[in-house]
């Protein structure tokens, strides 16, 4: 059995991944904020899943919680780098920051939650990332910055696995619409984005599930020679 990092996951993609990594039998080091969505993950979590409040947007609190687990939990076999946010939506030509909070949540931590962790991993471990369909279809304009980042998420998923020459693989997974809170808030609210759904090709979003029996897929050495792909999951969205 192994032992998996998975950010995000009190809710959505993130959640879905983890109770099926927990019903697989591994451990799960979960990470979110909100306290009580994780204290339900590991009451779901057959003993498996260990809860971790961590905000992401702070990069002291991810090297504390390498520090905290590192004598536990002194072996890492893999990570779903799962939490994103889109921030506020916005003309790119009005954009007066540059959505630090974005960045740093959906690039940055992954970033520095693979650094902290190289020297934890077993050979063979794999690592996922979450990005999106972007650079696959034309993305709303109001999301530049979420689209950018996770356009450079792909890169570092692919610079790493070209770094470490199948030793540790990583790979990423684009998602179309998948029928979750973020997804919610984006098309404001779920009866808009049901609605919005009829125009996908299959008529309908995906379950978290349906993304996370890939991201389980790609975790196990089942996908073994697997290694610097960006895996579109999105029940041919990217078609229409
Ligand atoms: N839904 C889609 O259609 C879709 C499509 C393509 C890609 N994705 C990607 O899939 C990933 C998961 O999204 P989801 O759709 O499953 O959304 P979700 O249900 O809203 O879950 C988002 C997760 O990210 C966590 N999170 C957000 N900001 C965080 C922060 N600052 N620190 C720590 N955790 C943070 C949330 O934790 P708390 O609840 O504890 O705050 C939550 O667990 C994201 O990276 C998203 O970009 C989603």
């Amino acid at each position: 059995m192994k032992t998996y990092i998975v950010t995000g996951a009190t809710g959505g993609i993130g959640e879905a991944t983890a109770l099926q990594l927990a019903k697989e039998g591994h451990t799960i080091l979960a990470l979110g904020r909100n306290r009580d969505k994780g204290s339900a993950l590991e009451q779901h979590g057959q003993g498996n899943i260990h809860f971790f409040q961590v905000d992401l947007v702070n990069p002291v609190e991810i090297k504390q919680f390498f520090d905290d687990t590192a004598t536990e939990f002194p072996k890492i076999d893999g990570i779903f780098n799962n939490a994103g946010t889109f921030g506020k939506p916005v003309a790119p030509e009005r954009i007066t920051d540059l959505q630090q909070e974005v960045f740093q949540v959906n690039y940055h931590a992954p970033e520095q939650i693979i650094q902290l962790a190289v020297k934890r991993f077993t050979n063979g471990a794999s690592i996922v990332n979450n990005s999106a369909i972007v650079g696959h279809v034309k993305f709303p304009a109001m999301l530049l910055p979420y689209a950018s980042s996770k356009s450079a998420l792909l890169t570092l998923t692919k610079t790493y696995a070209a770094r470490f020459h199948g030793k540790y693989r990583f790979n990423a997974v684009c998602p179309g619409p998948v029928d979750t809170a973020l997804s919610h808030a984006l098309y404001g609210g779920k009866d808009k984005f049901d609605l919005a759904m009829k125009h996908h090709l299959r008529g309908k979003a995906a379950q978290p599930e349906e993304i996370a029996e890939v991201v389980c897929f790609l975790l196990s050495d089942k996908a073994s020679y697997i290694n610097g792909q960006s895996l579109i999951v999105d029940g041919g969205y990217t078609l229409s």
